[in-house]
């Protein structure tokens, strides 16, 4: 399993992150917000994100799409800039599961695109693509903090449910925050 197709929606294009796109994930790095609302408490060197770039779509157990604009004029792209990333990783192709995870740059939340690239995602995970069966899921997981009321009423909204969660498992400034672990099944995802 390697490089995923491109989805194209309304609103938003994905296709598969290439070595340009190195600056922007950079810049997501250093999103003080987008960190702490994902919990991302790692640390990288440039090396390592253009490395990532480079050679991320072409690895096996997960897909990994650059979110960019779907907005076409004159019969082209208006842009192939990277607004937010998305990904289905660990996936486990006998229990035919994966986990979900994205995060959009500062200026580009709050428009719908991730609602809309979560949609084309799921509809991939779960029914594949023209040109690409995909990875015919029967589950799609993630987790999200208690910090984080926007995604996680998102994801609710999209047919995730609730499934427990982890408490004071995050770390934030001096509190602690929970995380929810949530997941849509097959069936919920056709009969919604
Ligand atoms: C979470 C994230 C990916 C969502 O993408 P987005 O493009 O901003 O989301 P959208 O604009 O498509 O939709 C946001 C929805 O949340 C709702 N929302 C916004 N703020 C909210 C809040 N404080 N509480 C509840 N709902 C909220 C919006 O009304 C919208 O709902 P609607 O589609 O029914 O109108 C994006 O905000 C982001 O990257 N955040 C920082 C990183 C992050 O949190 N990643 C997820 C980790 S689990």
């Amino acid at each position: 399993m390697t490089r995923g197709p491109e989805l194209r929606g309304e609103m938003v294009r994905l296709r598969p992150i290439e070595a340009r796109d190195a600056d922007r994930l950079w810049e997501s790095l250093h999103d003080p917000e987008g960190m702490r609302l994902t919990g991302t408490t790692a640390t990288f060197t440039r090396e390592q994100i253009d490395e990532w770039a480079r050679t991320v779509s072409d690895r096996p157990g997960r897909y990994d799409w650059a979110v960019t604009s779907g907005g076409v004029r004159e019969g082209k792209f208006v842009s192939d800039e990277l607004l937010g990333e998305i990904v289905l990783n660990q996936i486990d192709e006998d229990a035919r599961s994966a986990n979900l995870r994205l995060q959009m740059l500062p200026d580009y939340r709050g428009r719908g695109y991730g609602r809309e690239a979560i949609e084309h995602v799921l509809r991939f995970a779960f029914e594949g693509a023209d040109e690409d069966p995909g990875p015919r899921l029967h589950r799609v997981s993630l987790d999200v903090l208690s910090i984080n009321p926007r995604a996680r009423a998102l994801y609710a909204s999209l047919g995730f449910r609730e499934e427990g969660r982890l408490r004071e498992v995050y770390r934030d400034g001096n509190s602690w925050a929970d995380a929810i672990l949530m997941s849509v099944l097959e069936d919920e995802y056709r009969a919604a």
